[in-house]
């Protein structure tokens, strides 16, 4: 594999691997003093036109966990900021040399179609509305670590699917690996493709969180929806938010989980955020150790 620009297309047993490589990664480098050196040599360049914390910052310290030179390009402080394009940006990286580029950008198919121009390897670290892979493989990777076999898994998503790459990378690995996966938000925020997605949706949240053995709530993207998809956040939160009353209706030991950024009170309560189901807080951990892993495996045996 040269580059990760989605899920579709690998198989259960692919993902596995990767999960397989990110839990070595866990044991052996994050936990044993993060030093490691598989990617000496590798030069990996992050270069985002969204902002980030969570998957921007993770790839970085995975490269340098693993010895590679790492350098970081935020397009407002770039030469994207006097009209360069996102081609001749990426062409210009590849020149110095990049072993590995990680993008994110707004528009859906952006990676895949520099990933045409370039020697180096291309991540798709969130295109748009279409996916986001890493992060699918890191929560995939929390749900096993804390769950066992995927296989059977009852996931429920509740949010704003129509906006989320992350719910779109979600359905299809989850899928991909033999869990069940139920959608549940407002009918304005579910995507018009659902048919084709071979899950259930309901806009009646209670009914998908009903038995579910993780509960992953979706952040309201306000900054890529119209407006008029909910009264307000205030409504949102009641009818459609995650808080302790709906979470018993899941399976008493149902995991919490969210991307993250999560807008407090929204999407969730802050004490279904804080509470011992959450496993928000080592979904950041196992980000990284994914991230690791991934870029092992593309380095392995590729040369530019
Ligand atoms: N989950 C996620 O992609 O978070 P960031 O936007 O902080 O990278």
């Amino acid at each position: 594999m040269k580059h990760l620009l989605g899920l579709k297309g690998l198989s259960e047993t692919e993902i596995q691997e990767i999960m397989t490589e990110a839990f070595w990664m866990k044991r052996e480098v994050l936990e044993k003093g993060k030093k490691n050196n598989c990617l000496s040599g590798k030069s990996v360049i992050t270069l985002f036109f969204e902002n980030s914390t969570r998957t921007r910052l993770s790839f970085e310290l995975a490269s340098k966990y693993l010895g590679a030179t790492a350098a970081n390009i935020a397009a407002s402080g770039s030469s994207v900021a006097k009209g360069e394009t996102l081609l001749d940006t990426v062409k210009t990286i590849d020149r110095m040399g990049a072993d590995v580029i990680i993008i994110r950008h707004s528009s859906s198919g952006a990676q895949a179609f520099v990933s045409n121009y370039t020697k180096a390897s291309i991540i798709n670290a969130g295109d748009g509305m279409h996916a986001h892979p890493t992060q699918a493989l890191l929560d995939m990777m929390t749900m096993q670590e804390k769950k066992g076999d995927l296989k059977g898994l009852k996931v429920a998503i509740i949010g704003d699917v129509k906006h989320s790459r992350v719910a779109r990378s979600n359905i299809y690995g989850l899928k991909t690996m033999g869990a069940e996966v139920v959608l549940g938000g407002p009918a304005t925020l579910m995507p018009a493709e659902i048919e084709g997605m071979g899950v259930k949706a309901y806009t009646n949240v209670d009914e998908a969180i009903r038995g579910a053995d993780v509960v992953m709530g979706l952040r309201i993207q306000l900054e890529r929806q119209q407006k008029g998809a909910f009264p307000s956040v205030a409504e949102y939160h009641r009818c459609f938010g995650i808080n302790e009353e709906r979470l018993r209706l899941a399976a008493p030991d149902a995991l919490v989980m969210h991307p993250g950024p999560v807008n407090r009170g929204v999407e969730l309560s802050a004490d279904v955020i804080d509470g011992v189901q959450s496993v928000i807080e080592e979904q950041v951990t196992n980000g990284v150790c994914v991230r690791m892993a991934v870029l092992k495996m593309l380095t392995d045996g590729n040369e530019r």
